[in-house]
């Protein structure tokens, strides 16, 4: 969405030898990982597994224990944070709700990496709020306040806020929850559409497998803190991934209309024991 030149493929954001997680807690070890520019990364495994610390560290919401994170080759330690801010926008998984903000005046702090030393919104800056606010069909909602809103409208004024800061690279931590199904449809079809019409890179922890294997064209499997399988959907949607992943004996059928893989989840795998002893 900038005037980044960088060919399709290049490697944008890149983890090398990252260790990630916490003072008193190692989640992730030697992780190396890399994220092509123009491409649609799902994160996908059990609760706990560690995808929101992974997401975190190439978000640079918390700092690798070891190793370093680069975006575009450079390391985003080194980097101010305004300069980040405008390359990368973040939706994490937990956000407070500021009180008494209105939806507008939340979406609006996306623009902050962008405004002058006055820090006064420009003409630019209103449409690119307005333009967030439009895609998430909030603007009966761009004079209410935040602390007022349903979970799902809620969830969606921080996408807003996110997709207002017009950056090229958009990381979003479990962007369905709260959502309805077809509001869940809705902001994954967004993101795709951001990917597609304006090559935004997306890297999105996601929940449900069968919206992973449709939306994203890389899945990339976590269990334990450790990247257990990464490819294309077809690659990672296995009974076999699923079982060493979830715990679950499940089928994997082709979606009738994408052909994506479609996993039905039949029992976790000490039940199917106990049946079978
Ligand atoms: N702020 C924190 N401090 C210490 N440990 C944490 C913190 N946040 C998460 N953890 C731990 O890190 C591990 C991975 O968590 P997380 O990355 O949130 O998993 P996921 O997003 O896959 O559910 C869990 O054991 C969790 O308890
Ligand atoms: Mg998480």
């Amino acid at each position: 969405m900038t005037d980044n030149e960088q060919p399709i493929g290049h490697p944008t954001l890149a983890a090398a030898h990252v260790s990630a997680g916490y003072r008193d807690h190692v989640v992730s070890r030697g992780l190396d990982l890399s994220i092509e520019q123009g491409s649609r990364t799902a994160l996908v495994g059990p609760n706990g597994s560690g995808k929101s610390t992974m997401l975190k560290t190439l978000a640079r919401l918390i700092k690798p224990l070891s190793g370093s994170v680069c975006l575009d080759g450079r390391d985003i330690a080194s980097l101010p944070s305004r300069e980040v801010a405008r390359r990368m926008a973040v939706l994490p998984q937990l956000h407070e709700v500021p009180p008494d903000l209105t939806v507008r005046a939340l979406v609006s702090q996306g623009r902050f990496p962008h405004v002058g030393p006055l820090r006064m919104l420009r003409r630019q800056d209103d449409e690119a709020v307005q333009w967030a606010i439009r895609l998430t069909r909030l603007e009966h909602l761009a004079d209410r306040s935040v602390d007022t809103l349903s979970g799902g409208e809620h969830q969606r004024a921080w996408i807003a806020l996110a997709l207002a800061q017009q950056t090229d690279l958009l990381l979003l931590d479990e962007p369905t929850t709260f959502l309805d199904v077809g509001h869940q449809l809705e902001v994954l079809e967004l993101i795709c559409h951001l990917n597609r019409e304006h090559g935004v890179t997306v890297v999105m922890v996601l929940h449900d497998l069968n919206h992973a294997a449709r939306f994203a064209d890389r899945l990339i499997a976590v269990s334990g803190g450790t990247v257990i399988a990464d490819g294309s959907p077809v690659e990672v949607v296995t009974p076999g991934l699923l079982r060493e992943c979830f715990g679950i004996e499940a089928s994997v059928l082709p979606d009738p209309r994408t052909g994506a893989p479609m996993c039905i989840p039949h029992a976790t795998i000490t039940s199917a024991n106990d049946e079978r002893g």
